[in-house]
């Protein structure tokens, strides 16, 4: 059984992304929390899906253990179930800046920990997660829990020396990405196009560009290129962008979200 310690926001948009995809029904999935209403408001969206009496049991009857609390809140669930963690369970991870040592140290014997990072658009089954596994993990077991994120996007494995910058580039790129959207949305109600029309029209330009490099596999500059012909429209706002320094801005904004989650978690 998969089970969820925590059925907030992560977990509902994984718990929702698994059960779309079909790889496991709600009743191989357990939860809980220390929320009656949350708990409660997953159980309504997600019939069939099994509600444990409390983080115990989730932890007894769990052979895949994510814990979805806020990274505060893993100091005391570890401590609350780590003699009930069977040998064979693999511990699995979300929280931004806790370690795979943390984790070690505070489960006080040798377990198997995957340490991950989803991101958000988990939501609508666009996730990008970043993997890492600890020495107790076996070949097979990772490549179970890759399908299990995979369920709900895409999933990489990553040094974990590399998980900061992971989770500037993955865990708070959409926000940037909603930045971008929001102003390009600005420039076209600047030209008389009418807002409700505007947004959509560039998250669809937006997730068309982003499917094209996914799809192409060809270098992005190479797809810049071909939109912009010469003496054209594209190229003068190409010139304007490198000008007032739009890479620049993006190469320091993935910097100094990285450097932030590095003193956060104690690198
Ligand atoms: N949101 C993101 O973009 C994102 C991306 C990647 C990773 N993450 C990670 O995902 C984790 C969860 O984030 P979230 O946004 O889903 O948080 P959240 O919405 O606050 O959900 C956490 C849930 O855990 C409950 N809880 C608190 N203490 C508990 C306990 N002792 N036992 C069982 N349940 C308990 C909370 O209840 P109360 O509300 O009553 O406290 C809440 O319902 C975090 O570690 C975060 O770093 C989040």
């Amino acid at each position: 059984m998969i089970g969820f310690i925590g059925t907030g926001n992560m977990a509902s948009a994984m718990i929702g992304g698994i059960i779309k995809s079909g790889l496991y029904p709600p009743s191989q999935i357990i939860v809980s929390d220390a929320s009656e209403n949350a708990l409660n408001r997953l159980a309504e969206n997600h019939p069939g899906i099994v509600k444990a009496k409390n983080n115990i049991e989730t932890t007894q009857r769990a052979t895949m253990l994510i814990l979805s609390v806020k990274p505060h809140i893993y100091e005391p669930v570890l401590r609350e179930i780590r003699e009930e963690i069977s040998q064979e369970t693999l511990i699995i991870t979300i929280a931004a800046g806790v370690t795979i040592k943390k984790v070690e140290e505070l489960l006080q014997r040798p377990l198997k920990v995957i340490r991950t990072m989803p991101n958000t658009p988990a939501l609508v089954g666009m996730a990008m997660t970043a993997l890492c596994p600890n020495k107790k993990v076996t070949e097979e077991e990772l490549q179970q829990v890759k399908e299990l994120f995979s369920s709900f996007g895409k999933a990489e494995l990553l040094p974990e020396s590399q998980i900061n910058a992971f989770t500037s580039l993955c865990g708070s790129s959409p926000a940037w990405i909603f930045m971008a959207i929001e102003a390009l949305a600005d420039g076209a109600v600047l030209q008389g196009i009418p807002r409700d029309k505007a947004y959509p029209m560039v998250a669809q330009a937006v997730a068309g560009s982003a499917k094209m490099v996914l799809d192409s596999g060809e270098h992005p500059a190479v797809l810049k290129d071909r939109v912009c012909s010469p003496g054209g429209t594209t190229i003068e706002a190409v010139a304007q962008l490198e000008k007032d320094g739009l890479r620049a801005s993006l190469i320091e904004a993935v910097r100094v979200c990285t450097a932030k989650a590095d003193r956060l978690s104690g690198d």
